[in-house]
């Protein structure tokens, strides 16, 4: 019997992986199951971003491998898209370094700053890779409490009681997934003003920018952010690329550079085409958005409806490609999502995912079609 690494018994395998096999055999055993569970977007990539790959393949460069910054156009490009959208300035030569999806560099930048026994503070609820993967280096997880009474914004005050001595890394995530919360007006200040006191670094993992948000917004538009702070983003859910794979780590030349170390020791860069894609996705006007949150919004409402027919709350004011519902007080999320996942063979997924805090709440998502909402409207109904 050959054993597997200590570091295995750490972690799980990831949520998703393992419920949308029940799903799929349930789909395989005949059962109409509508899923609104994981955050895959459904519909298409901008038309030029798909000519743009087709028309790569013919280049002489197109199946070498490539350079391990990515290609400078692509660079240029997410530098011309953060001055855009964030009034952001990042140098493209130093200061950006494209990664396959913005999950890897969760990992990258663990890798580069991690030791075994560093803590991390992770919010509850949030993503769950955050915990996995400091769990996989062999570091320590902290979790902070974000609360629905406080919009789901770190308190600052109950972080400062603690003991942050031996905290290297703080993960943060706004718009935030599953809540879709906003940050406040003052969160991003609060975090570098956190990051510089307590010598921390701070990152932002950024995907839902542009997803039912007006308000665009990047921790890196806060004067002195990049002594302290990074920032992940990802073309998966701005321009449904989910499945293609680009992201990025921003952020001052040193940091950059120490996750290079580690990123350009792992793969050996981006194929060609898929970064011609990116570049021309990163180019897309205003209008991409507009259209592509016309589509969100429809669904949206009638995702409300469905929560309005499960006797579910919500908060019309959040943003991104999720709609956060709170469970009547006596309901269990996972028993619940069961319950209709068996009952009416619609897939939602349980708050539980994201954390002890997502207990009594469940995250449906928007990347179904609103033939299949409707569906479940009259299902439940
Ligand atoms: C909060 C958050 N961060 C990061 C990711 C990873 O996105 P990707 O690796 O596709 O860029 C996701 C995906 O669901 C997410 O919800």
């Amino acid at each position: 019997m050959i054993e597997v690494a200590n570091r295995l018994q750490t972690v799980e395998e990831y949520y998703f992986s393992k419920k949308l096999r029940e799903v799929g055999l349930l789909i395989a055993s005949g059962k109409p199951i509508i899923s609104l569970g994981i955050g895959s977007p459904d519909l298409q990539p901008p038309k030029k971003v798909l000519d743009a790959i087709s028309e790569s393949f013919q280049d002489a460069n197109a199946h070498k491998y490539q350079s391990y910054q990515g290609l400078p156009e692509l660079r240029n490009a997410i530098s011309k898209f953060y001055k855009a959208h964030f009034s952001v300035s990042l140098s493209p030569n130093t200061e950006i370094l494209p990664l396959m999806g913005s999950k890897e560099g969760i990992m990258h930048i663990s890798m580069a700053y991690l030791n075994e026994g560093d803590e991390v503070l992770i919010p509850n609820p949030g993503y769950p890779t955050y915990q996995s993967v400091t769990k996989l280096v062999g570091a320590k997880g902290v979790l902070y409490e974000l609360d629905e009474a406080n919009n789901w914004q770190p308190d600052f005050a109950a972080l400062e009681k603690t003991d942050l001595t031996k905290v290297k890394i703080m993960w943060v995530n706004y718009p935030h997934m599953p809540t879709g919360a906003q940050p406040s007006k003052t969160v991003f200040e609060d975090l570098v003003a956190f990051g510089k006191r307590h010598n921390i670094l701070i990152v932002n993992d950024n995907p839902y920018s542009f997803i039912l948000n007006d308000e665009p917004k990047s921790i890196l538009s806060v004067e002195g952010a990049k002594d302290v702070c990074l920032e992940l983003n990802s073309l998966s859910k701005t321009f449904n690329m989910a499945g293609w794979r680009v992201g990025m780590v921003v952020g001052d030349s040193v940091h950059i550079k120490n996750i290079l170390k580690v990123k350009s020791n792992m793969d050996s860069g981006m194929f060609y085409g898929i970064q011609k894609g990116a570049v021309e996705a990163l180019k897309c006007s205003k209008m991409w958005f507009a259209t592509l949150n016309n589509v969100y919004k429809e669904r949206r409402d009638l995702v409300w409806k469905l929560a309005d027919a499960l006797n579910c709350t919500y908060d019309k004011n959040a943003t991104g490609m999720f709609v956060w519902a709170k469970l009547p007080a006596y309901l269990k999320s996972e028993e619940f999502i069961d319950l209709v996942l068996k009952e009416n063979h619609i897939f939602i997924t349980p708050g539980t995912v994201f954390g002890t805090k997502g207990e009594g709440y469940i995250r449906f998502s928007l990347c179904a079609s609103t033939e299949n909402i409707e569906e479940a409207i009259a299902r439940v109904e």
